[in-house]
């Protein structure tokens, strides 16, 4: 049996989701766990396996060594890919992929010249309420999907590395990176972005609390994010219009009516009997790898994400629509 030697780089919270998914399956081995703070990497280890490293570049030097999941802040995703790139290791990179595009294009062209493969983690599409309202647009059955409205509230406290706009790039990185793949995965490339950002920030940050962010998708659909980390009473929802009805849906529901019918959900039978998003991300992934299987998710998924999020900012500072493709430099 083919068997994939995996690292990890990262062991917070997210790393060791991926990790623990990867070590569900009996087609990997974990031979390292890389995270600057001693207990936290010896800690890993303790659970996956294999041996605790300080340094990412000390793990990268394992000739038994195929492949990484890469869950460090944002900031540090691609100088991480870069050197797993250059050292011959394929790479799962959590998202969002980088704070900007260029540093995407970087990691793509990496991946690409050393042979290796590259995956982000856009996982909301493959969370089961999501998966399956794309599956039901998908269909066809509801005509052509026209639109989608997400509002995604809270009163987000941001802790350690997340107070800081830097390291994360703001919520439109952080946070709606996945709602921005979830729209994309709905109505196709985005052709132009409008946003509007407040001044107002989340607390004991310097991160702006409000994001309004409006896109135009090049087959004519309409995205309308609501991202606002400023409501005690927060919500998700997410409404799509389509031509001959809407789907509503959540992180493990999903509703639907056609126009002239009563509104239906979808058993919750079948919603339990999916795989969690983070089991399927990580499946595709070492299935990609050793199997050669098509990814669920691609690096340019995740370079789509980080352009309509850097598009936004841009539109948020001149207060003008921005038009993609931006300019990769
Ligand atoms: N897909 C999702 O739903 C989801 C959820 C949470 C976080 N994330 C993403 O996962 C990443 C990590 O988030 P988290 O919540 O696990 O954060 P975290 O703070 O819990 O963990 C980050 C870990 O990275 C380590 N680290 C920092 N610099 C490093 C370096 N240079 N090399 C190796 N390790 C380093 C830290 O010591 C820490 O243990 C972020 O990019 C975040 O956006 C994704």
């Amino acid at each position: 049996m083919a068997v994939l030697k995996l690292g990890l780089i990262g062991a917070g919270g997210m790393g060791m989701s991926l990790a623990k998914a990867a070590k569900t399956r009996e087609d990997v081995l974990f031979v390292g766990v890389a995270d600057p703070v001693a207990e936290q990497a010896s800690k890993a280890t303790a659970e996956l396996g294999g041996e605790a490293y300080s340094s990412y570049a000390d793990l990268l030097a394992r000739n038994d060594l195929d492949a990484v999941l890469v869950a460090t802040p944002n900031a540090a995703h691609c100088e991480v890919v870069l050197a797993a790139t250059a050292a011959g290791k394929h790479a799962f990179c959590e998202k969002p992929m980088a704070l900007n595009i260029a540093d995407c294009d970087r990691m793509i062209a990496a991946a690409q010249n050393a042979g290796v493969k590259l995956m982000v983690g856009q996982v909301l599409r493959l969370i089961p309420g999501f998966a399956k309202a794309r599956e039901l647009v998908e269909s066809g059955e509801f005509g052509k999907p026209l639109a989608i409205a997400i509002e995604r509230s809270s009163f987000w406290k941001p802790r350690a590395w997340r107070r800081e706009y830097r390291p994360t790039g703001g919520v439109l990185f952080e946070i709606n990176a996945h709602e921005i793949d979830y729209m994309r995965a709905i109505l196709g490339d985005a052709a132009s972005v409008y946003a509007c950002i407040s001044t107002e920030t989340c607390p004991d940050s310097d991160i702006p609390g409000i994001n309004y962010v409006l896109v135009r998708f090049k087959e004519g659909g309409i995205g309308m994010l609501n991202s606002n980390s400023l409501i005690p009473q927060g919500q998700y929802q997410v409404a799509i219009t389509l031509e001959k009805g809407s789907i509503r849906c959540d992180w493990s529901s999903v509703t639907y009516q056609f126009r002239d019918r009563e509104a239906q959900a979808v058993p919750e039978e079948e919603m339990k009997a999916m795989l969690p998003g983070v089991q399927r991300e990580i499946d595709s992934f070492v299935e990609w790898v050793l199997y050669g299987k098509e990814p669920l998710v691609t690096a340019l998924d995740g370079r789509s994400a980080v352009e309509i999020a850097q598009a936004a900012l841009q539109s948020g500072a001149t207060g003008q629509p921005v038009s993609l493709p931006l300019q990769s430099s």
